[in-house]
């Protein structure tokens, strides 16, 4: 699959040019709270619909969900096995406790800050750089295209290491398997080919282990217990979409939302301490992830609804990081905003394991581009053209259509 074709059908598992989910949603978090399914009408992720029975239920304000996803035996992960697991096979994130604190401990080793340190110098900035570079010599780009939707992905690939000359192979795998658009049996065998790919991979590494996640995995135990072949290609499988969807849509988020911003982008060149709060307060306003599931457990009630035992309960995370009661003019981007904590990444045992990572990487390919191109700015092709109106759309995902720029080319 081509990059742009892949682009193409991302979007359409993201859910639609659904544009402003917010508006809608902040009059029912102020005067409801908690919605039933019958509410919600066409807001629902599609990822979502019919992972369980009738009985769904959407929290939408900050304190609620903030509950709902620290509580995990009243509010089950389990849910996913539903949603995800035909394709994905069973991840720490349908795992409930023991198992999920156990396993995810082993995976969290790979993610320790002194791999991050190294995974930073020696792949990531190169890759940003090697990226930038290809266009900017060019004076105009598409972002999107270019940069933010290929990225991630190779920086995964970089990560397991898997040889330079597979990166694209991998590439087309990983953007089927999560493409609802291929198809169900297209992403099915998407699943078993990466299986086939990865596993010689992890039996190479169990016998001389690299300096490569895989290697971490394959060499690391759970309570003295290794993990499976199996189990680390569905850790594996898991990292495509956590990994590369959710950074590619807030690389391009921040892109976008600096881009509109220009006041903000130029206080963001002056002063590039500004790109931890420019980042911090892109995944508060657009939050790539807006709405994540659970599974009620037991009968519960949250902000006084009842919700009976296997009820699905989503939480709104997009809602609640513009919770006015949290944050002041919460629809506003702004990077000077006091900085407190929100929900792009989950909370509780769930919460995000590559958050370190995914800022890094929207870190550095924002420096980089600062730093090669530093005369950016946005441009709108002229009406009617496919990137005249650039905005940040999707219900599933939320991700800019796309990011034209121009610039002075230098060589
Ligand atoms: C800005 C980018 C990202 C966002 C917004 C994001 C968001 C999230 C959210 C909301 C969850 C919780 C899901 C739930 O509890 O149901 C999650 C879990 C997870 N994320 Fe991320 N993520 C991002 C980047 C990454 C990256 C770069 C990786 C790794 C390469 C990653 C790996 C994971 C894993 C493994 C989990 C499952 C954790 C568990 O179940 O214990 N994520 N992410």
């Amino acid at each position: 699959m081509e990059s742009g074709t892949a682009l193409h059908a991302f979007d359409e598992t993201a859910g639609g040019d659904i544009r402003d989910p917010w508006t809608p949603l902040a009059e029912l978090r102020r005067t409801v709270g908690v919605l039933s399914s019958s509410m919600m009408q066409g807001l629902a992720s599609p990822d979502m619909d019919g992972a369980a029975g009738d009985l769904q239920f959407t929290v939408l304000r900050y304190d609620d969900c903030a509950r709902v996803l620290r509580d995990n035996t009243t509010f089950a992960s389990s849910v996913y096995k539903t949603i995800m697991g035909p394709v994905m096979g069973r991840t720490i994130l349908e795992m409930d406790e023991p198992e999920h604190r156990r396993t995810r401990a082993l995976a969290g080793r790979a993610f320790r800050q002194k791999t991050l340190e190294r995974w930073e110098t020696e792949l990531i900035q190169p890759l940003a750089e090697e990226m930038v570079e290809r266009f900017a010599s060019n004076g105009k780009a598409e972002l999107v295209e270019e940069l933010t939707f290929p990225f991630p992905v190779q920086v995964i690939a970089r990560i397991l290491g898997l040889p330079h000359d597979d990166y694209p192979y991998f590439q087309r795998l990983a953007f089927t398997l999560t493409s609802v658009s291929a198809g169900y049996e297209a992403s099915i065998r998407a699943s078993e080919e990466l299986a086939g790919y990865l596993t010689p991979f992890i039996q190479a590494r169990r016998q001389e282990p690299e300096d490569d996640l895989i290697s971490d995995l394959a060499t690391g135990d759970v309570d003295g217990e290794r993990l499976s072949d199996t189990e680390i290609v569905s850790y594996l499988r898991l990292l495509l979409p956590a990994g590369s969807e959710t950074t590619y849509c807030s690389i391009g988020s921040l892109l976008l939302a600096l881009l509109q911003h220009p006041d903000q982008l130029d206080e963001v060149k002056g002063d590039r301490e500004l790109i931890g709060p420019a980042i911090e307060e892109l995944l508060r306003w657009e939050p790539a992830v807006p709405f994540i599931p659970r599974m009620a457990a037991a009968d519960t009630a949250v902000a006084g609804v009842d919700i009976p035992a296997g009820s699905q309960v989503t939480v709104c995370l997009g809602s609640a990081n513009r919770d006015e009661t949290h944050f002041s003019d919460p629809d506003s981007y702004d990077i000077h905003r006091e900085p407190q904590p929100n929900l792009a990444f989950s909370s509780g045992p769930h919460m995000c394991l590559g958050m370190h990572l995914a800022r890094t990487e929207m870190r550095l390919v924002l420096s980089t581009i600062l730093d090669r191109i530093p005369d950016l700015e946005l441009d709108p092709g002229p009406p009617g053209s496919p990137t005249a109106d650039p905005h940040i759309h999707g219900v599933g995902f939320r991700s800019p259509t796309c990011v034209p720029v121009r610039f002075t080319p230098s060589p």
